[in-house]
């Protein structure tokens, strides 16, 4: 299964930021914003990932990340020329894709909690027998999002793109899990009265075949869209919160590299000596060595 992370878009609501960085390469709290979606698709076991990026942004992204091998994935890149719309990250991965099916992350979606890796490794099953995956979270403003309708047995009824009258609660979060036609799909879809291919309209294609499937994350589960200053502090205050209280480092790809069998002790070893000074170094040199 394929793995890609979309991490393009003018990032507007950011400005004066993101006049001069990409918003998916600001931190949050003590690691790139990126590295959360990156752990997500790792720890559902994707190990070929490919980032989209603005043209302008890709190098400070390759710089980052480079070929992948410091966290035991590889990574392909590609530029998306402008923001034409999420579903479009499917005809740029046209040849990454190929034939497999193809899980997708937005480079500023941030999971976590309870159970994930089940949630994941559930979707990653019902791509594999034919069927979309959306992850549903309970929002107080669904307005402002993509929102699922459902039905009494959590079957999706109806999708709709940031609706003015909302039919439920549960939005749809910006990951999604498709099978091995999402490419097929994705050349269906038009784009929408703002100019986008939207990532709905290729969902509402899965729906109409009756092969799209919801996962809600229920209470417990933190999902944050950190596109905003007030999200990136909320989001950022967790994270330090619960590293403080636990004493790890959470969303490390090192870690889940590590956890998966793609780094050897040494590596991960290394990876850390070169970290040292902060917490994050010292907590990849501790894990090493247990
Ligand atoms: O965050 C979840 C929401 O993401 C979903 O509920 C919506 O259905 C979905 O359309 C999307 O809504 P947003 O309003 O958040 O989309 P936005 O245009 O902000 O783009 C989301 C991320 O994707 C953002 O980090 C920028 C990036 N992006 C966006 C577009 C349109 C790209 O890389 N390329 C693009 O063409």
């Amino acid at each position: 299964m394929k793995g890609i992370i979309l991490a393009g878009g003018s990032g507007t609501r950011l400005y004066p930021i993101t006049e001069g960085i990409s918003k998916q390469l600001m931190p949050i709290y003590d690691k790139p914003m990126i590295f959360y979606p990156l752990s997500t698709l790792m720890m559902a076991g994707i190990q070929d990932i490919l980032i989209i990026t603005t043209p302008q942004d890709q190098e400070g992204f390759v710089r980052l990340l480079g070929d992948g091998s410091k966290f035991g994935v590889n990574f392909s890149y590609v530029v998306q020329p402008s923001p034409d719309g999420l579903a479009q990250a499917f005809l740029l991965g046209e040849d990454f894709i190929g034939q497999e099916p193809c899980a997708m992350v937005l480079g500023d979606n941030l999971y976590f909690g309870n159970d994930f890796d089940n949630y994941l490794l559930a979707a990653k099953e019902n791509a594999l027998q034919e069927y979309a995956v959306n992850f549903g979270y309970a929002v107080k403003d669904p307005e402002r999002f993509g929102i699922m309708e459902l039905d009494r047995n959590q079957n999706i009824i109806s999708v709709e793109e940031k609706p003015k009258h909302p039919k439920s609660k549960y939005a749809i979060t910006g990951l999604y899990f498709y099978p091995d036609d999402v490419v097929t799909k994705a050349k269906l879809v038009k784009p929408s009265q703002r100019g986008e291919l939207e990532i709905t309209t290729l969902n509402d294609l899965y729906l109409q075949e009756g092969r799209l499937k919801a996962q809600i994350l229920g209470d417990g589960f933190t999902w944050f869209d950190t596109g905003t200053p007030d999200s990136q502090l909320e989001a950022a205050n967790m994270i330090k919160t619960i590293q403080s209280n636990k004493g790890i480092v959470i969303c490390a790809p090192e870690i889940i590299g590590y956890q998966n069998g793609w780094l050897s002790k040494n590596e991960l070893l290394e990876r850390g000596e070169l970290l040292r000074k902060n917490d994050y170094g010292k907590c990849l040199i501790k894990m090493a060595n247990e």
